[in-house]
């Protein structure tokens, strides 16, 4: 990204006040594995990406904070002095619930005009809106001096997500945008909140991630389903046991208690979630080892699981997914993220990188008339100030 452009898009949107520009950034992520186990108290897997959103903030002497973003033409406006009011299903929620949330735990900023442009994909899953969110949330910490620290920043962005947009997301993705380091993986414990910073030692392999470019409809609202699902499994076991998550549960304690869910999807769903939970804790215990190729078999395991208990995959995802398997240097592949469409990640070696990219390619589009975008991921730094 180059930030001299960005900072003369700035002045040519707001105008030269001579007042201090700053910029900072938070970037997108990429789940290796834990996938819909952070809402249910479990364990995920993610990286922060080099790429991500980008925020120019200048204060502005006023009540008002204008949003604008080089991605679209669409612009907005808030007033600090009138309460926040959602705008159908605008980007600018995003920053607004953040606002909002920082209002509530009245912390007052001042007017501001802000900046967005982002370099993620959007709508790949690969959470640009987490992006948005935790750049604006670090960067109004920063300007106004709140004293909050990063976890405090994540749970805000969390929050806004869930009351403001609406989406009762857990907290790997903000988690992740606001944690990263540059070659590294974030193993978290989404109950207690600890975490470990894990060295991603993969030599000789790439991690290719590929877009199915496929719209992502009505996945929000499948993705609430979803977790309604599992909250209904935990009550179902509380007849029983007292357990406060699913992830509570290994599978053999979940095999004796499962006759309690009298529906079966949902007893499905759970099932995947907690063998997601156990899948996810081996796989580090396997990168931990050096043991990629079985690192690699757990990521294959999480996806047919996604596939068959979750039902988030579907048609492109899985098709990717097969056509990344049939390649000989391909470790594991999974779909990445919420599912419904959106991205995979795959561990590849590093020779085979480019066969990968053009069979695949070609298969998916034999298969389903559409055309795959590839990245291979460079795990980069949370957010940050740059200066
Ligand atoms: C989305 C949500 C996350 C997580 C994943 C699935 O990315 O924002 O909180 O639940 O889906 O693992």
């Amino acid at each position: 990204m180059n930030i001299n452009e960005l900072k003369e898009s700035f002045i040519s949107l707001y105008e030269e006040t001579g007042d201090d520009i700053h910029v900072y950034f938070s970037p997108g992520r990429v789940n290796l594995i834990g996938e819909h186990t952070d809402y249910n108290g479990g364990y995920v897997f993610p990286c922060a990406l080099s790429f991500g959103t980008y925020l120019l903030v200048r204060k502005n002497q006023s009540r008002l904070v204008h949003f604008a973003t080089t991605n679209f033409d669409h612009r907005g406006e808030v007033n600090l002095d009138e309460s926040f009011e959602k705008e159908g299903k605008s980007w600018i929620n995003y920053p607004v619930g953040v606002l909002n949330e920082f209002r509530k735990s009245t912390k007052e900023i001042e007017g501001v005009d802000l900046l967005y442009s982002g370099d993620i994909p959007n709508g790949a899953g690969l959470s640009s809106s987490a992006s948005i969110e935790m750049v604006t949330a670090f960067a109004m910490n920063q300007l106004f001096g709140f004293g909050l620290d990063r976890m405090e920043l994540v749970k805000l962005s969390q929050k806004a997500e869930n009351l403001f947009v609406g989406v009762n997301c857990g907290i790997m993705d903000q988690f992740a945008s606001a944690m990263g380091v540059a070659d590294h993986a974030l193993f978290l414990n989404c109950d207690t909140l600890d975490f470990e910073r894990v060295p991603l030692k993969l030599d000789g392999m790439k991690i290719v991630i590929a877009n199915t470019n496929k719209r992502r409809g009505l996945a929000d609202s499948k993705y609430n389903e979803r977790r309604a699902q599992c909250e209904s499994s935990v009550e179902a076991i509380r007849k029983e046991k007292n357990i406060r998550h699913l992830s509570d549960l290994n599978l053999d304690e979940f095999n004796a208690l499962s006759h309690l869910i009298p529906d079966e999807v949902e007893k499905k769903r759970a099932k995947h979630v907690i063998s997601e939970n156990g899948r996810t804790l081996s796989a580090i215990d396997a990168l931990n080892k050096g043991k990629i190729e079985f690192f690699g078999q757990l990521m294959n395991q999480s996806h047919d699981s996604l596939r068959d208990d979750y039902e988030v995959t579907g048609s492109e995802l899985d098709t990717l997914v097969d056509e990344a398997r049939k390649i000989d240097g391909t470790l594991g592949s999974r779909m990445t993220g919420a599912g419904f469409g959106g991205c995979t990640v795959s561990i590849v070696k590093e020779d085979a990188v480019e066969d990968f990219i053009r069979e695949v390619g070609k298969g998916y589009n034999e298969k389903t008339g559409l055309i795959a975008d590839f990245y291979v991921a460079e795990i980069g730094d949370g957010s940050k100030e740059i200066l």
